[in-house]
């Protein structure tokens, strides 16, 4: 009763992975317990989520490795998976939130979610893309985009093209505090990009050392007409959680991301830790911070436990 935060299941957002075919769920190897779902998979996986009370869902492709190139081109084929799988999921779920992720690191032979001229990842080339991307996004059915990129003036360059669209209820979820981080690796065998990517993303993602960037970049953010801000990764970056929530007062969510998830499953695999309870711990921690929502693989796992 005096519990000052709690964990609800309408804090849960699930990520799911999507890859090409029919009946097909593949296991994630860096991820035990999370798996690739092609389209009637996911479709059935958002079944799930809607009945558990999961209230949104967020979508990440593995693109056939055939379909990628250089400048990421099959990101804008209104026919690709994500898309796809947008229809088909609002179709048969209208009741889920569906979020889709704007960047075109899933679509490049280079693994990095911008345009690349010589070794640099060019911001307003890359922007015009990203705009494009969110569009096609809007028009298959996605609730929320989630600019996930890193770019400059993204967000206000998406926000006009949306409202120009006629998409002005579409709401923008801006990951304006992303960090340069190791914990990401898993995500990027889920996506197939970690054989691939050149280099590394520290010119555009933050410096692990820095926090007032991370209060600018949110500002920014806000500022082109983001409804909602994310930190990403999550419990590392617990402080910035909570200085942008206590800074703005704008609806801050966190992103529990792959290498936090494959950390609690490693160590719980092992028996070295009592994966359940670490699992709620660490959902908790960010409720404490200040967050208004998660994103975490452990969603369905979550609700099961809250809900039964
Ligand atoms: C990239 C993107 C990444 C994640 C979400 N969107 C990885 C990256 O920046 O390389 C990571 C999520 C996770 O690790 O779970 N557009």
């Amino acid at each position: 009763m005096v519990r000052e935060n709690a964990l609800s299941i309408d804090d849960l957002i699930w990520p799911l992975f999507l890859v090409e075919g029919k009946g097909v769920t593949q296991p994630v190897e860096s991820m035990p317990g999370v798996e690739r779902y092609s389209v009637d998979k996911a479709v059935a996986a958002a079944e799930r989520a809607a009945t558990l009370g999961i209230p949104a869902i967020a979508l990440f492709p593995y693109t056939d490795p055939a379909l990628r190139d250089e400048t990421g081109s099959e990101a804008l084929n209104p026919e690709n998976l994500v898309c796809t799988a947008c229809r088909a999921i609002k179709a048969r779920v209208p009741e889920i939130g569906l979020i889709t992720d704007v960047a075109l690191d899933p679509y490049t032979s280079h693994g990095h979610d911008g345009l690349m001229m010589g070794d640099e990842i060019v911001n307003d080339e890359t922007i015009a893309v990203l705009t494009s991307q969110s569009l096609i996004q809007a028009e298959a059915g996605a609730d929320i985009i989630a600019p996930s990129d890193m770019m400059d003036g993204r967000v206000g360059a998406i926000r006009r093209a949306l409202d120009a669209a006629g998409h002005a209820n579409t709401q923008i979820m801006a990951y304006s505090a992303k960090y340069a981080s190791a914990f990401y690796g898993p995500f990027r065998d889920a996506i197939g990009t970690s054989a691939t990517l050149k280099g590394d993303k520290r010119t555009y993602q933050m410096d692990p050392g820095n926090t007032d960037e991370a209060l600018r970049e949110a500002e920014l953010d806000l500022a082109e007409g983001a409804d909602m801000v994310m930190v990403k990764p999550g419990l590392p970056y617990l402080d910035i959680i909570w200085r942008i929530r206590d800074t703005f007062q704008v609806p801050t969510f966190a992103y529990q991301v792959s290498g936090e998830y494959a950390m609690i499953q490693a160590a719980a695999g092992n028996g070295w830790i009592d994966g359940d309870r670490a699992m709620l711990e660490s959902l908790l921690a960010f409720k404490r911070a200040g967050a208004n929502g998660i994103l975490t693989y452990f969603a369905p796992r979550v609700a099961e436990q809250l809900g039964g």
